[in-house]
């Protein structure tokens, strides 16, 4: 079972500038909340309390994303007291807005274990497991959650659900493959929609295709994982079932930490 943490609750909302309100008494209304401005807030809310998790000397993966750029940023701020930690990237771009940055990025080749991953996710459900693959970073992001010893997910509250399947599950396979793999994937009970860019099929950082998954209804995703897994050409899928230690999800300006449970 997991615990839900309640960690703080204030945060300094962001405003869009709306209309003065004219001959009213004190407080007039200058300012008005966006939602996706309160969105964000949550996002970089849930990022900060996951980065105050790293410690010096760390090795630590970055996964990907909007939520993770805010944790790019929560870094960058911390680098003066971070000066013997090195971050490893799990896409090009945010090897790229991790540099831009000048948050130091080490090589994955070289790592075979990091203490640490901080990562996005599409769907979180109570028992910490997650979709994820929306940005097209999954196969390494399952690669470096794998080789870590703690995964934290960051996210607003619109990623929990009571039971996951509404998102697309995306699943990465080699291009030679494609049709066969999109054969199999529909005797799974998959409707597979090939995920496009401008000029054609879109391309992973491996140069692989993503097929999304839709499902009418979504198998039991254990045996789910297992059953994509054995397709030969499915380079990976954006189940993570195991590899979650914590999420922190934050809802309205309020933290919440999610905890697997060891014992
Ligand atoms: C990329 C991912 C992302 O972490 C996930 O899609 C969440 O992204 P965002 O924070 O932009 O909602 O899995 O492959």
């Amino acid at each position: 079972m997991n615990q839900a943490v309640s960690l703080r609750c204030t945060i300094p909302p962001s405003y869009s500038r709306g209309a003065p309100a004219i001959n009213r008494p004190f407080p007039r209304v200058l300012f008005r909340a966006t939602p996706t401005s309160m969105i964000d807030d949550d996002k970089r809310i849930a990022a900060e309390a996951a980065v105050a998790e790293i410690r010096d000397g760390m090795l630590v993966g970055i996964g990907t994303g909007s939520t993770v750029a805010f944790a790019i940023r929560a870094i960058a701020a911390r680098l003066p007291e971070l000066r013997q930690t090195i971050f490893f990237a799990t896409s090009i771009a945010t090897e790229q807005a991790a540099r831009d940055v000048r948050v130091p990025i080490g090589r994955f080749a070289l790592a075979s274990r990091l203490d640490l991953t901080i990562d996005g996710a599409d769907e979180i459900d109570s028992a910490l497991r997650v979709i994820k693959g929306a940005g097209g970073a999954l196969l390494r992001e399952k690669i470096v959650a794998e080789a870590s010893e703690r995964m934290v997910v960051i996210a607003d509250a619109s990623k929990r659900v009571d039971r996951l399947g509404a998102a697309p599950l995306p699943v990465e396979v080699l291009p030679f493959a494609r049709s066969f793999v999109a054969t199999r994937l529909a005797a799974l009970g998959a409707e597979p929609v090939l995920r496009m860019a401008d000029e054609g099929a879109w391309r992973s950082d491996q140069g692989n295709v993503i097929f999304d998954c839709h499902f009418a209804s979504f198998p039991e995703p254990a045996g789910l994982a297992v059953a994509l897994q054995a397709i030969p050409g499915v380079m990976g899928h954006g189940l993570f079932l195991r590899e979650v230690d914590a999420a922190y999800v934050a809802d309205g300006g309020t933290v919440t930490k999610m905890e697997r449970n060891t014992t």
